[in-house]
């Protein structure tokens, strides 16, 4: 973390409410990076200084880092996140219909845990007006350098039953945008959106936008589009095997592990007592070691062959090196931004490199599943 940050950002941040907190340092991100005299500093003070190239699913990453979903709900500072140096980029939660989500206050913040408790609720402007504003922005930039990911959402309106409507309509919208898209049924703050975590519900889901893929691809003559799963991390066991059994055979690429927990810690002082007794899920560093075992499992029982995208309190490069090497090909951040600062990706990224050399490794690929190698099978 910078030490500008350390001294100055985070203080400021403490005073302010965390979701204006949050808006505000978007709307800054994209004045920075319209403006070419302030877009060149960005580069300078948070792009990595090395590449860590991945190659996952047919496309080459600059190195492993991205932006988790729910950070830019709206996909407002594409420039902005190519910028800080990002190796891809997912926005949304994107939901069929527009939406206003969950009545404010709905995000807290605990600096002495760093977490963050949530219900947003997938605010988010909708479909149609985000592919309309993904056009406006690919007409006039191109499409971003770094894959752009998608994350879909279901609409609170829409029935449960009605679900795999909701999102492969709001998939065939932004199909030509998005490089990866997830299918998120982990939220915890839309009623019952876990349940279609269940078998039956989850391959309806699969199956029809892998269909919707198909005509896509057919239509544009290009290859069909990446789908993944993201899962809550509150599954036992046998739901996990499930849950995995059936996004292999409806057809899923690959799954995101994991999203916000509904556990908590045992709080250390009044002020976390106060935001741990918050409804929502919960990000940040108590979650760090609950999706690294999530991780683990999953690399267990694919035997190290479906990717996996690893996400929950990575704040460091040690956070980092643990979920690769507990099976993750690529990793994802939310809250590690809100309270280690834009430069996270540099120092990760570098601290990545380090650990290459120091295991005598060439490519982040070969430390995938390195932990299970080491200790032999768990
Ligand atoms: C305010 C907020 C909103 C989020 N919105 C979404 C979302 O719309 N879709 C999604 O799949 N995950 C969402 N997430 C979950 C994150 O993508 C990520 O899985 C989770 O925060 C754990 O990562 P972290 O510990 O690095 O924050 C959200 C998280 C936060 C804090």
């Amino acid at each position: 973390m910078g030490l500008g940050f350390r001294l100055f950002g985070r203080p400021i941040l403490a005073l302010q409410d965390s979701e204006r907190a949050h808006s505000r340092a978007i709307k800054l991100l994209k004045l920075l990076s319209s403006n070419p005299l302030t877009r060149l500093p960005l580069r300078i003070l948070y792009n990595p200084n090395k590449t860590l190239p991945v190659q996952f699913l047919g496309s080459q990453y600059p190195h492993p880092l991205g932006l988790a979903a729910g950070m830019d709900k709206k996909a407002e500072a594409l420039r902005g996140w190519e910028n800080l140096g990002l190796g891809f980029i997912e926005i949304g939660g994107i939901t069929e219909l527009e939406q206003l989500g969950n009545p404010k206050p709905r995000m807290f913040r605990s600096g002495s845990s760093k977490s963050l408790v949530n219900r947003m609720g997938f605010n988010n402007p909708g479909s149609e007006k985000t592919a309309e504003n993904l056009k406006r922005h690919f007409d006039k930039f191109g499409r971003p350098n770094v894959p752009l990911w998608i994350n879909l959402g279901k609409s609170k309106l829409t029935p449960l039953d009605k679900s795999s409507e909701d999102y492969s309509t709001t998939f065939k919208r932004l199909w030509v945008y998005g490089d990866v898209f997830v299918i998120n049924v982990s939220s915890p703050n839309t009623p019952n959106l876990r349940e279609l975590q269940n078998d039956e519900e989850l391959s309806k889901i699969i199956s029809a936008c892998q269909e919707v893929n198909k005509k896509m691809a057919a239509e544009h003559k290009i290859d069909s589009k990446p789908i993944l799963v993201k899962i809550a991390p509150e599954l036992d066991d046998d739901q996990l095997k499930l849950v995995v059994k059936t996004a292999i055979t409806s057809g899923c690429d690959g799954i995101v592990a994991t999203n916000t927990t509904t556990t908590r810690p045992d709080p250390n002082s009044p002020s976390e007592e106060k935001v741990f007794g918050q409804k929502g899920g919960m990000s940040g560093k108590p979650l760090n070691k609950i999706s690294t075992e999530f991780i683990k499992q999953i690399y267990r029982i694919t035997d190290g062959n479906w990717p996996i995208i690893g996400v929950g309190g990575i704040m460091n490069a040690d956070d980092a090196w643990e979920k690769i090497t507990a099976g993750a090909t690529l990793i994802q951040a939310y809250s590690g931004f809100v309270f280690e600062g834009a430069g996270i990706t540099k120092s990760i990224v570098n601290g990545l490199h380090k650990k290459l050399k120091q295991h005598g490794l060439s490519s982040i690929e070969d430390a995938v599943g390195l932990s299970h190698k080491t200790e032999g099978v768990e």
